[in-house]
């Protein structure tokens, strides 16, 4: 398997490695994932039907859940050590959870969800930056097409730094947040696994303000970049009301 693709995180290492070992410790979690219900809040009226792309093991769609019981929730992912995971952290509630196996890298991802959409909200967390510049923008495409009018695209996502000197405050504050959670490592060895992790090869990253731009274009409206610390962002829009 190349190490340079997405595939790795098929691997139950992989898969592993960032639940236990960085899930927790990415820097403003919480704060995203607040914006991102604040943002689905807003929209008026409860979400009832949402999708998260690239869900891992549902730590987005948990989040929504709580916020929203009632939703209807289809969580996609291509790796199957992540969806037995996502599978676990739902088994013992009541929520109405269907988790589906589908590489969003073509277009035939969209047969997993069409069924059952339009959706009011699409969600992804860290997840369409493996994917080239190109497809991202399809991928926006394609998304823009399961939301029902009036629907919320959120991407809570790892963007390109505007430099090498701010790529650096970015990996500084990261390791600071890496090496609280790993009390028991030095800084050294935090550095090391976290400049070597098998996933870092497959970091697509592009700039927030070119991916807000490609969501314009699309037809997505109210797009902005609502938080955004490093090369860390939430970033999104709106489906028009009125759009097919
Ligand atoms: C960094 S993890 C993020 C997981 C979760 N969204 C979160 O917020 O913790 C990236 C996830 O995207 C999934 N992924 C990457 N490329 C994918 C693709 N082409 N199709 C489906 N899932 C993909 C991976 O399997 C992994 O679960």
């Amino acid at each position: 398997m190349p190490a340079h693709t997405d595939e790795v995180w098929k691997t139950s290492a992989v898969a592993s490695a960032y639940l236990e070992g960085v899930r927790a410790a990415i820097p403003l979690a919480q704060e995203q994932l607040d914006v991102m219900l604040r943002l689905l809040e807003a929209g008026g009226r409860p979400v009832r039907d949402f999708l998260d792309l690239g869900c891992g093991d549902g730590a987005l769609g948990a989040a929504i859940f709580e916020r929203f019981p009632q939703a209807r929730g289809v969580l996609v992912d291509f790796s199957e050590p992540m969806l037995e995971a996502a599978g676990n952290r739902f088994a013992r509630q009541s929520y109405a959870v269907r988790c589906a196996n589908a590489d969003y890298g073509a277009a035939s991802w969209i047969a997993s969800a069409d069924a059952r959409g339009p959706f009011d909200a699409i969600v992804s967390g860290y997840s369409i930056h493996h994917q080239p510049d190109g497809r991202k923008r399809e991928v926006y495409r394609e998304i823009f097409g399961l939301l029902a009018p009036g629907g919320l695209f959120l991407n809570l996502e790892h963007v390109a730094s505007a430099s090498p000197w701010v790529e650096s405050m970015h990996d500084a504050l990261f390791l600071d947040h890496l090496e609280r959670h790993h009390r028991d490592r030095s800084r050294a060895e935090v550095e090391k696994t976290y400049y070597a992790r098998p996933d870092k090869a497959a970091n697509i990253l592009a700039p927030v303000e070119a991916q807000c731009q490609w969501l314009r274009e699309i037809g997505y409206t109210d797009v902005d970049c609502y938080l955004k610390v490093f090369e860390l962002a939430v970033f999104g829009g709106r489906k028009p009301a009125g759009a097919a």
